[in-house]
């Protein structure tokens, strides 16, 4: 398949068919994240994946309850990939201490998307989550105070019903050449 018919392709998928995921392909997805480009490639990403059953349940009431509730749906998906950051390196002091910018949030989002179009490429459905008790995500792995769960993305093959239609904003609202910024 072509990568633009893969992008085209993935919806955030929020129901799930009740049918596991061979591991073989969670690990496959969890390689081409591996080789997502990081600043200064400190590679801040880690990756656990919860596909046990009654862990999974444990994790979700724990961490998707409340005013997290909404997010309790990924509890029906066959697996849930907590993307976990270390940010004690040194491309994160010089990141948000001098440029302001906290780059491990960008490689993040770079390796988690990897993550994303390989299951696509491989007929598994995602969802990125975040709207979850970090802290409490951090507390259910007793994760040192140099770690943050980031975000989470369930896994499954979707089921009928579980995407949204949605607008995309325009080529002519998004991009500007040279100059001629419109204000933005
Ligand atoms: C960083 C990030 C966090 C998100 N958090 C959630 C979330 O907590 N719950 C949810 O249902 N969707 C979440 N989404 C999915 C977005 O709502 C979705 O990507 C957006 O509406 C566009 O729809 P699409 O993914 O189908 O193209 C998140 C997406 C991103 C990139």
């Amino acid at each position: 398949m072509e990568l633009m018919d893969i992008i085209k392709a993935r919806k955030s998928v929020r129901k799930y068919r009740q049918e596991p995921i061979p591991r073989e392909d969670i690990i496959k997805c969890i390689e081409a994240a591996r080789l997502a480009p990081s600043a200064e490639n400190v590679q801040p990403w880690r990756f656990i994946v919860i596909d046990d059953p009654e862990i999974k349940k444990e994790f979700v009431k724990e961490t998707c309850s409340g005013i997290y509730k909404p997010s309790s749906f990924i509890k029906n998906a066959a697996a849930i990939i907590v993307i976990v950051a270390k940010l004690d390196l040194v491309a994160n002091f010089l990141g948000k201490g001098i440029q302001g910018t906290s780059y491990y949030l960008i490689d993040i989002g770079i390796t988690g998307e990897h993550l994303v179009l390989r299951a696509q490429e491989l007929g598994i459905g995602t969802c990125w989550i975040g709207w979850f008790n970090s802290k409490k995500a951090k507390n259910f792995f007793k994760l040192s105070p140099r770690h943050k769960v980031v975000s989470l993305i369930s896994m499954g093959y979707p089921a009928p019903g579980g995407t949204k239609s949605k607008r995309d904003l325009d080529l002519d609202d998004i991009l500007f050449f040279n100059k001629d910024t419109k204000g933005i």
